[in-house]
């Protein structure tokens, strides 16, 4: 398993947090990995997802429609998914940055007062399963445009299993996770849930089962700006309707261990670059993330090249802000150098205009920038969030361990 995957098990699991004084290392929808995954046989599992590639190819893609979370800000798109039978409809953010889903339960009271719950009585195929019993996740950022820290981003989930669709694909006996109680920060979600999408799913999981009846493992995301719509998910293909450049791919780093990371050979600001910049980084490619987080120091080098204006915000840890006046006129374009599977350099662009992420609740006057930071104590390598995805058609190859990016 890789060291990100390792690094975030660790700070999810209940024995650390406790003997470990740091803030809450949190969100909603990235790498978020329950406890039952660190005994996990990784190997085998992702030995059959490509076997199964091998099948014969009984399914065809299908698309459906997605919803852009927006609060002044663009955050995460999220679509419908039905559970049980009957089906039971809920609303899930489709992360690349996690592996299970994940669904409020009608244990859920007060906590997921705003989500639809499952009710597992209701459905003639539910089959619970309690081997793992009732156990807590913490996550490591939420689907907000605050980052890490003053949010307990946590939920208490149990498990089971049944029926489940997307866009008329249906598969039996899917495992998923029943949340029993959310933190505070996810019960303002207007999405029931998370449906992960990482290269390492489990032979229960939803897309291994669509799989193993033929569909090819890929993904088509085409998130757009509210303004825009038409945002979508294709499973099983690309819609090459929404794109006209050619898909250029990169492929995943040797260990990703089931993540979508890639390796960028470097970041530059408006064609600019320094030493702590122009390194090989490995970049998680997160659609559960909103924005962009770096490590302190290349949240400094990248702000130091746009504004000194930009600073942390003391009121919440890990987000930069600039009074909102002087946002507006800044050049902050921002290229990652990306290999393609063929071995030619291609960028990756952040353009100006996703530097605001709009004003912070608690200071309506400043607003918040796009690249948040890891605390300086927390080697985390930087995640791209949706600030990048909403350029890019992004094509997920699970088969192919890669990913695609077409300009849109
Ligand atoms: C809900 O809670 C009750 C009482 O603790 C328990 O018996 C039941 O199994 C729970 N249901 C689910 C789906 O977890
Ligand atoms: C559902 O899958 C589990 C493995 O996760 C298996 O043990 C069980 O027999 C399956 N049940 C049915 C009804 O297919
Ligand atoms: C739900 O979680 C919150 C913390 O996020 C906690 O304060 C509360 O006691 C929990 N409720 C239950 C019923 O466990
Ligand atoms: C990528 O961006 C860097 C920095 O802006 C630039 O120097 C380089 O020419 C670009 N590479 C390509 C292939 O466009
Ligand atoms: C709000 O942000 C502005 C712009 O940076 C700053 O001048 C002001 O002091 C801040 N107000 C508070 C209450 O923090």
């Amino acid at each position: 398993m890789n060291f990100i995957l390792q690094l975030i098990l660790l700070i999810g699991t209940s024995s650390l947090t406790q003997a470990n004084p740091t803030p809450p290392f949190t969100k909603p929808a990235t790498l978020s990995l329950s406890s039952r995954k660190i005994n996990g046989d990784s190997v085998s599992r992702k030995r059959g997802l490509h076997m199964s590639r091998a099948l014969k190819r009984s399914l065809s893609p299908t698309s459906i429609p997605l919803t852009d979370n927006f609060r002044g800000t663009e955050l995460e798109w999220y679509g419908s998914i039905q559970v049980g039978t009957p089906p039971q409809d809920f609303t899930v953010v489709f992360d690349t940055g996690s592996d299970e889903l994940l669904i409020p339960g009608t244990n859920c009271t007060t906590s997921c007062s705003n989500q639809n719950k499952f009710d597992p009585t209701q459905s003639s195929t539910f089959i619970p399963d309690l081997a793992d019993g009732i156990f807590t996740e913490s996550f490591i950022t939420g689907g907000d445009a605050s980052p890490w820290g003053l949010k307990d981003w946590s939920m208490t989930l149990v498990e089971g299993a049944d029926t489940m669709s997307v866009g008329g694909l249906s598969v039996s006996n899917v495992s998923f996770f029943l949340i029993q109680n959310q933190s505070q920060p996810f019960s303002v979600d207007p999405y029931d849930g998370i449906l992960g999408l990482s290269t390492d799913l489990s032979d229960t999981s939803f897309f291994h089962g669509l799989i193993s009846q033929g569909l090819p493992p890929i993904y088509g995301f085409y998130v757009t700006p509210h303004s825009v719509g038409g945002a979508e998910l294709t499973l099983g293909g690309v819609d090459s309707s929404k794109f006209i450049s050619q898909t250029i791919f990169a492929p995943l780093v040797a260990d990703a261990g089931g993540a979508w990371i890639l390796n960028s050979l470097g970041i530059a600001v408006n064609g600019q670059t320094n030493n702590v910049l122009a390194v090989d980084t490995e970049v998680l490619f997160d659609t559960g993330t909103t924005n962009v987080f770096l490590p302190l120091t290349m949240a400094e080098a990248l702000y130091a090249f746009i504004s000194p204006e930009i600073q942390l915000n003391p009121a919440e840890p890990g987000a930069w802000g600039i009074p909102c006046s002087s946002v507006g006129s800044l050049p902050a374009s921002v290229d990652f150098t990306l290999q393609s599977v063929a071995g030619v350099k291609f960028n990756v662009t952040i353009p100006s205009s996703e530097l605001s992420v709009g004003p912070f609740a608690g200071n309506t006057s400043l607003c918040q920038t796009a690249f948040n930071s890891w605390p300086s104590y927390f080697t985390i390598p930087p995640i791209i969030g949706n600030s990048l995805f909403k350029h890019y058609y992004t094509t997920w190859d699970s088969g192919n361990l890669a990913v695609g990016f077409a300009p849109i």
